[in-house]
């Protein structure tokens, strides 16, 4: 009940009438949708966070997450174990502040049939969903992962029975979707430790990359979607390409502050884009940290100077967080908009002082 007078106002009721920002609008639309034959409907709900709907109406999410990053400046200095401070040598915590709307409500998501995760970072996987998604969805269905996020979500109390470990080669059937497991190039993730994992001296280990990191190939009958998680680039994308047909890819990109090295640049998206031989590249992932944000038009802009040169096929789109993407309806589509509204126009009379008013 939102409060009417400035008596009842608390910072709980403001919280609740201001969050999530979209309450549950996206969650209607995407419950509303009737994907139609031989096409299939994702929608991007910030980061890596992507769901997709197929024509049987199956749903998978994937990288949901509902977090955020600093909200203070009240925090003590990184241990010498983050992986930042195993990178850059600096022990000052990173002004990663979250950017994107919160766009979808996990607590009202009630139909879904998988749950995948690429990794263990804070961004890809979420203690809130994960308890959502155990308590309201309808079914009791798989949550999937490498065995370090599994690791997690065992932690955070998720029944093992829910929890499905994957690993390369792996192949998963979702009613009428397939996911295929793939290596992740995520170097990020092996400097990372992972909960459970025994801390040793000796940096000069290098963990298992696929008991920490996935992609997943996810085919529907409609088109199949490559899903990159944090990968960096790596010259065996184009091993993945040539094992599947590759559809669409979700890649992640941003810009890297000095010293770090994580996300793919904008030549990284369009090297892997042509190693993974895709229809369309959407890069994601730029949307969220306030210290690496990115501009996807810096893609389109050099996709234009180099598509001739080098052939490509492929068209890259500016996306935006909450927004919908149908294939193969938005193949060719370079820009993203949000419904601009006002479709009904003149279905009434207009009630102005005269017609010529404005
Ligand atoms: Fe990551
Ligand atoms: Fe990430």
């Amino acid at each position: 009940m939102p409060a009417r007078n400035i008596s009842e106002v608390t910072r709980e009721t403001w919280m609740n009438e201001v969050f999530p920002d979209w309450g549950t609008w996206l969650n209607e639309e995407i419950d509303g949708t009737e994907v139609p034959h031989g096409k299939f409907t994702m929608w991007w709900l910030g980061n890596m966070g992507v769901w997709i709907k197929t024509d049987r109406q199956t749903n998978i999410a994937v990288d949901l997450w509902c977090g955020t990053g600093k909200t203070t400046h009240n925090k003590p200095d990184m241990s010498a174990r983050h992986q930042w401070s195993r990178l850059t040598g600096g022990r000052k915590i990173q002004p990663n502040l979250r950017t994107t709307p919160m766009v979808i409500d996990p607590f009202a998501i009630r139909t879904l049939d998988a749950l995948l995760v690429t990794h263990f970072h804070h961004d890809h996987i979420d203690m809130n969903v994960a308890a959502a998604i155990v308590h309201n969805v309808e079914s009791p269905i798989p949550l999937i992962g490498p065995q370090c996020v599994v690791d997690q979500w065992l932690a955070w109390g998720v029944p093992a029975e829910r929890c499905h470990v994957v690993h390369p080669g792996d192949e998963v059937r979702i009613k009428d979707v397939t996911i295929h497991v793939v290596e992740s190039f995520d170097r990020t993730v092996l400097i990372t430790d992972p909960v459970k994992v025994e801390t040793s001296s000796g940096s000069a280990d290098i963990p298992d990359m696929d008991e920490r990191a996935v992609n997943y190939v996810i085919e529907t009958t409609a088109g199949t979607i490559y899903h990159a998680g944090d990968s960096h680039y790596c010259t065996y994308y184009a091993e993945h390409g040539a094992s599947f047909d590759i559809d669409v890819a979700l890649l992640a990109y941003g810009e890297n502050p000095v010293s770090v090295q994580d996300k793919m640049t904008s030549v990284d998206v369009l090297r892997a884009s042509e190693a993974l031989n895709t229809n369309v590249v959407i890069p994601l992932h730029w949307d969220v940290w306030s210290n690496m944000l990115a501009d996807p038009h810096e893609v389109e802009t050099l996709w234009k100077m180099r598509r001739e040169r080098f052939g490509y096929r492929f068209h890259p789109l500016c996306w935006l967080p909450g927004g919908r993407f149908v294939y193969p309806d938005d193949r060719n589509k370079l820009e993203y908009y949000h419904d601009r509204g006002f479709d009904d126009r003149y279905t009434h009379p207009v009630d102005l002082p005269y017609t010529s008013f404005l």
